[in-house]
């Protein structure tokens, strides 16, 4: 049986596809810009078909050509994208993902593994947070997030599907569009670094974020799907708190020619996004940490870059 990735061509998409291949399993990337995937060596052994997650006449002629065990549902569109056209997001984000479901209970695919993310919780309040509170999002991006993660939980009530939500702090990792997303300047410090230009931060030092290396957040996605006896459907996923400072130090380290300054923009709350977990469900179950530290992921994420790994 295969394994379905859609939006498998982006930044999460491609690290997961890598890792499955080397597990020996098929792989289906399902990607609007399939052209996209950053692995050469993985797009020579994955099937890549192109599609819009928003068409379920096009994922059930997928399904019919494929069977699959497992759909990591990762196509989305994310902020700025989802801000500036709302309506096309909705679509995307939320139509899609009900098309996801739609075909996993249609095709009997078992499991659906999801990434949300830990801007739900909003700006606005102090972590930790445990699953179960207060959601304040700011974003139509983040609330089509927690509208997904409520329409997951039914469908796996409702036909006894494994959905799981994951909800992911800042994701960095080497492949990473440096435009997109809601907290972005962790990656431009090193992306800009990397190519030996000078970058102005648009946050105070002091800012602190939750990040995780994109391989520790693949192995929580494998983890959701490998674990039977996980017994909810929405986690929160823990990052390393780190304050900008720290990302610019890490940095100039391992690039002593860095040049990182700050100059906090007027909204600068809106670039931090709140996240922690005081105690997960099932503890010991399962881990829903990220593992790596800043300096490891920083000398991953650079000695990756500098190989033109991507
Ligand atoms: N990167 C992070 O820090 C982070 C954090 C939390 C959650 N997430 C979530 O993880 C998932 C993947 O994010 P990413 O960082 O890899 O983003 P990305 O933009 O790199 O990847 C998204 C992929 O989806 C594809 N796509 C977009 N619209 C599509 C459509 N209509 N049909 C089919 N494919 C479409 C894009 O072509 C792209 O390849 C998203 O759901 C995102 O919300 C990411």
């Amino acid at each position: 049986m295969a394994i379905l990735i859609t939006g498998g061509a982006g930044f999460l998409g491609s690290h997961l596809a890598k890792r499955l291949i080397d597990a020996q399993k098929e792989v289906v990337i399902f990607d609007k810009n399939p052209k996209k995937l950053h692995l050469k060596e993985a797009s020579e052994k994955v099937t890549l078909i192109k599609g819009d997650v928003a068409n379920l006449r096009a994922l059930e002629k997928v399904c019919e050509d494929y069977q699959f065990e497992a759909v990591f549902h990762l196509a989305a569109l994310l902020p700025p994208n989802t801000e500036e056209d709302p309506y096309k997001a909705f679509k995307v984000n939320v139509e899609g993902t009900l098309n996801i479901l739609t075909i996993a209970e249609k095709y009997n695919i078992k499991n659906v593994i999801y990434p949300s993310s830990a801007t739900v919780f909003g700006p606005d309040r102090t972590p930790p947070f445990t699953e179960e509170d207060l959601r304040d999002p700011w974003t139509f991006y983040s609330s089509y997030k927690i509208c997904t993660e409520i329409i997951g939980s039914i469908y796996s009530k409702k036909f006894q599907l494994n959905f799981r939500a994951v909800r992911f702090p800042v994701v960095v990792g080497p492949g990473r569009n440096p435009f997109l997303g809601i907290t972005k300047y962790p990656t431009q410090m090193i992306e800009e670094a990397v190519k030996g230009k000078p970058y102005v931060a648009e946050v105070a030092p002091d800012t602190r974020v939750p990040i995780i290396f994109v391989d520790d957040a693949v192995q929580i996605l494998i983890n959701l799907w490998r674990s039977k006896d996980i017994q909810f459907e929405i986690v929160n996923v823990d990052g390393i708190w780190v304050t900008a400072q720290e990302i610019a130090e890490g940095i100039k380290k391992i690039i002593p020619t860095a040049e990182i300054t700050f100059k906090p923009a007027e909204n600068e709350h809106v670039q931090q996004i709140l996240s922690g977990v005081q105690k997960h469900k099932q503890e010991g179950v399962a881990t829903f940490r990220g593992e790596r530290m800043l300096e490891e992921i920083l000398n991953e994420y650079i000695s990756r870059r500098k190989e033109e790994k991507f």
